[in-house]
């Protein structure tokens, strides 16, 4: 019998397949078919630093610049019928997938500034959360912030975040950092439990006929899995960190290569917006079958079998491939140069 158990985040999964940050968390028979299905953990869409941000200033505004003419007023109001913040209805969902589930969940933040809002990860953690995922999706837009400005920004979140809660944290990183390792050691160092390699970054597009720019969202292709790979692999072999892949794992073999480069978990987002839950289910029968064709008995022994350490060529990971590669390609028939 196959072993599919992983670890991540400090919890044993019993596979590696987790729910990526999404809509499907939103509902809680959506959630129970993606456990159904053989999902492992499920980490949740994210609560977003704009609405809490909006909703502090909003309470504030309310409670202290009204013209009530009475201070001691303020304290006697009543509170707003029905009003239910995005906070509140974020742990109202968590607390109810954590009693229907038994999967553990995931949380998520998502926000870029170090500001506060940071600090709600401590209702997450009391509302039952497993862990945390803090997704920094910031495009480095601006000519007088330096690469250096760029990671700090991700370390002072980080800090905030660790200050306000005990249980593990991952870090959702954008593939764009000059030295990804060098600075994935530094968030191991600043206390991060595990990166999630690598937000998509959805990009906008130019209407031709408006001439606006519209940001539009397309789902994900499996080639875009090979650079999660690629730097799995690489982080794998430099450092202890956990690390989840996600962008672009669709198939049983973009799972397969993520595992054999050392990935302990590998996130499906994309794929179940396609095609539904239950592909979790179909993905986790060819696992156990290739596993069981190439004897391997548990998915700890494929772990980290490929990754740059441990690759019998680790140059295909690098540069060396680069000119190797380019000169590989051959025209298609018919087309000359
Ligand atoms: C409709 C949609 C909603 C998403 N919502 C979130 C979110 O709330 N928080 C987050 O961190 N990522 C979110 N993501 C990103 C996914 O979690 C995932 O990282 C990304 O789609 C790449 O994985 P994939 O190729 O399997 O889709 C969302 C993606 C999609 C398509």
């Amino acid at each position: 019998m196959v072993d599919l158990s992983s670890r991540y985040l400090g919890m044993a999964l019993k596979n590696p397949l987790v729910a990526s940050a999404s809509p499907l968390s939103r509902e809680l028979d959506t959630a129970r078919h993606l456990e159904d299905a053989g999902a492992a953990a499920l980490v949740m869409y994210s609560l977003w630093e704009e609405d809490l941000l909006a909703e502090e200033r909003q309470f504030d505004r309310f409670m202290h610049h009204q013209a009530l003419g009475h201070g001691e007023a303020s304290s006697f109001l009543p509170p707003q019928p029905g009003f239910q913040s995005s906070l509140d209805q974020y742990l109202e969902q968590l607390q109810s997938l954590k009693a229907h589930l038994e999967i553990p969940v995931i949380a998520s933040l998502n926000g870029v500034s170090e500001e506060g809002w940071v600090g709600y990860g401590r209702d997450l953690q009391d509302a039952g959360a497993d862990a945390l995922e803090i997704n920094i999706y910031y495009v480095a837009a601006d000519a007088e912030e330096t690469a250096a400005d760029v990671e700090r920004r991700y370390l002072d979140v980080l800090a905030h975040l660790e200050n306000a809660v005990s249980i593990p944290v991952s870090v959702k990183l954008s593939p764009q950092f000059s030295s990804p390792l060098h600075f994935t050691r530094h968030l191991y160092q600043a206390g991060a439990d595990a990166v999630v390699i690598f937000n998509r970054f959805y990009q906008s597009d130019i209407d031709l006929e408006t001439l606006s720019v519209e940001p539009q969202l397309q789902l994900s292709d499996p080639y875009e899995s090979l650079l999660r790979v690629r730097w799995a692999a690489i982080l794998r072999g430099a450092l202890d960190i956990d690390i989840a892949v996600t962008g672009g794992f669709h198939r049983v073999e973009d799972v397969i290569k993520a595992l054999l480069v050392g990935a302990n978990a590998v996130q499906l987002c994309s794929v179940l917006l396609k095609q539904g839950p239950g592909v979790i289910a179909d993905i986790l029968q060819s696992l156990t079958q290739w596993m069981a064709d190439k004897e391997y008995e548990a998915v700890t022994q494929m772990q980290g079998s490929l990754s740059h350490r441990n690759a019998a060529d680790p140059a295909a990971f690098e540069r060396e491939s680069y000119r190797a590669v380019l000169d590989s390609f051959t025209p298609p028939p018919g087309v000359r140069y």
